[in-house]
C-alpha cells in the first residue's frame, strides 16, 4: 500500500487543536517535523511552549487518530520538542499579541495582581471586588480592571451598571470609582448584557488600551479580574504587563484545586509569578454554629504547599457574600464583620504585606532624586482614545 505524502500529513494534522490558543498546530506552526518511514510508520514532532505542558497527552492522542486515519499509515510515534525562544516570540505575533505597551505606561502602578483560577465560578469576582475594597479601607490607592471581557461583573459587584467613563482633556479615560476603588470594565462601554466576542489581536487591543488609554493615576495595587480558565487573556496580559503576578482562588475539593494548578502552571509558562493562593467557598456555617465543608476541604492547603506560596485566606461560604455581590456594594464595606468579610480583610493585609513599596517610595539610604519629579513619574504623553472601540 502506498504510503502518505508528508503534505498529506500536514493537512490531517489541521484537525489538531491547541485547546488553549483555539488554532490548529498546523497554523500555529507547532509541527516540527514529519517523517514518513518504511512499511507506513509515521514520526511526527510536535514543539510545545514549555516541557511540562500540560496538555501534551492531548496532543499526542490527536495526532495520532489523525495522522493514523490515513490510508497506508501502519504506526504514529509522536514526539516532542519546545520552542525556542524565537519561535515563542514568532508564535506570539502570530496570535496577534506582538505589541507591548509604551515605556512607562505603567510606572505609576506599584503591583499589578491577575485573579485567576483554572475553572469558572468559583468566586473570582466577588473576590477581586472585595479585596479592592478591603485595600482601599487600609489606605491603599487601588483600581480594578475587568478583564473578564465575555463575562464582565464587576460592574453589577460596585452598582456601577453601564456608566460611561468621561474623557480627559488629554484624551484619556476617567475610570469610575466605587467604594474608594477605580474601576475600569467594557461593561461601561455596552449596551446591558451585550456580548462581546473577540479574541486574539482585538482581545489584545483591548486590554493594551485599558492599561495604557486610562487615567490610572499613582495606584499601590492594580487587580485584574481574570476570565475563567486559563488562555487568551493571561497570555495577553503577561506580554503587556511582564511584571504582573497572579493570585490563584480555588474551591476546597481536591478536583477543583487539579484545575487551579493549571492556573498555576500557565502562570509558570509565561513566566509570571504566583503571589499566593485563596481559598473560597470553605464550608458554610449554619446559624446554629453547625460547619458544613460543602465543597470538601484541604484543597487550598494542598494547592499553596504545592506551588510554595502562602495561602492567604479560607473564606467561608455566606449568603451575605452572595447578597452583596448582587446587590452591588462589596460586603467589606458594608459588613466587615461577617466571617467572609473578615477572611477576605485578612487576605487583603496578607497582599499588603507582600506588596512591592509604593510608586516614588525611596529606600531609607537613597539620595533625593535632583531635578524633582523622576522621568518615569512624569505625566505620560496623550494618547488618542480609541475606547469604546464599537
Ligand atoms: N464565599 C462565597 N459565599 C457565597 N457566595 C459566593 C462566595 N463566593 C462566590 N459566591 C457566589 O458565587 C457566584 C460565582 O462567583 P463569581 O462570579 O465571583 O465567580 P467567578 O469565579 O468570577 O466566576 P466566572 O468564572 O464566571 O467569572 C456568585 O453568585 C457569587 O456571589
Ligand atoms: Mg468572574
Amino acid at each position: 500500500m502506498q504510503t502518505p505524502s508528508v503534505e498529506t500529513i500536514t493537512d490531517a494534522l489541521k484537525s489538531v487543536i491547541d485547546p488553549e490558543l483555539r488554532r490548529s498546530i498546523v497554523e500555529l506552526d507547532m509541527v516540527r517535523e514529519v517523517k514518513v518511514g518504511a512499511g507506513g510508520v509515521v514520526d511526527v514532532t510536535v514543539s510545545l511552549t514549555t516541557a511540562g505542558c500540560p496538555i501534551r497527552g492531548h496532543f499526542q492522542q490527536a495526532v495520532r487518530s489523525a495522522v493514523g486515519a490515513l490510508e497506508g499509515v501502519s504506526h504514529v510515534n509522536v514526539f516532542f520538542d519546545v520552542l525556542s525562544d524565537e519561535q515563542k516570540a514568532a508564535l506570539k505575533q502570530r496570535l496577534g499579541i506582538g505589541g507591548t505597551l509604551p515605556d512607562g505606561a505603567l510606572a505609576q502602578i506599584a503591583n499589578v495582581l491577575c485573579v485567576g483560577s483554572g475553572k469558572g465560578g468559583v468566586g473570582k469576582s466577588s473576590l477581586t471586588a472585595n479585596l479592592a475594597a478591603a485595600l482601599a479601607a487600609e489606605g491603599r490607592r487601588v483600581g480594578v480592571l475587568d478583564a473578564d471581557v465575555w463575562g464582565y461583573s464587576i460592574p453589577r459587584m460596585y452598582g456601577l451598571g453601564a456608566t460611561r467613563p468621561a474623557v480627559s482633556a488629554e484624551r484619556k479615560i476617567i475610570p469610575n470609582e466605587a467604594h474608594g476603588v477605580k474601576v475600569m470594565s467594557i461593561g461601561f462601554f455596552l449596551e446591558q448584557d451585550a456580548a462581546v466576542v473577540w479574541r486574539g489581536p482585538m482581545l489584545h487591543k483591548a486590554l493594551a488600551q485599558f492599561l495604557k488609554d486610562v487615567d490610572w493615576g499613582e495606584l499601590d495595587d492594580l487587580l485584574i479580574d481574570l476570565p475563567p480558565g486559563t488562555g487568551d487573556v493571561s497570555m495577553t496580559l503577561a506580554q503587556l504587563v511582564p511584571g504582573a503576578s497572579f493570585l490563584i482562588v480555588t474551591t476546597p475539593q481536591p478536583t477543583a484545586q487539579k484545575v487551579a494548578r493549571r492556573a498555576g502552571e500557565m502562570a509558570g509558562r509565561l513566566q509570571l509569578a504566583i503571589t499566593g493562593v485563596i481559598e473560597n467557598m470553605s464550608g458554610f456555617t449554619t446559624p446554629a454554629g453547625e460547619r458544613y465543608a460543602i465543597f470538601g476541604s484541604g484543597g487550598g492547603e494542598e494547592l499553596a504547599a504545592e506551588l510554595d506560596v502562602p495561602l492567604l485566606a479560607k473564606v467561608p461560604l455566606t449568603i451575605a457574600l452572595r447578597e452583596h455581590s448582587d446587590s452591588g456594594t462589596p460586603l467589606v464595606v458594608e459588613d466587615p464583620d461577617d466571617p467572609a468579610a473578615q477572611a477576605i480583610r485578612h487576605a487583603a493585609r496578607g497582599l499588603i504585606a507582600l506588596a512591592p513599596p509604593p510608586v516614588g517610595a525611596s529606600l531609607p539610604m537613597a539620595a533625593p532624586a535632583a531635578g524633582g519629579a523622576s522621568p518615569a513619574a512624569a505625566a505620560p504623553a496623550p494618547i488618542g482614545a480609541s475606547l469604546p472601540m464599537a
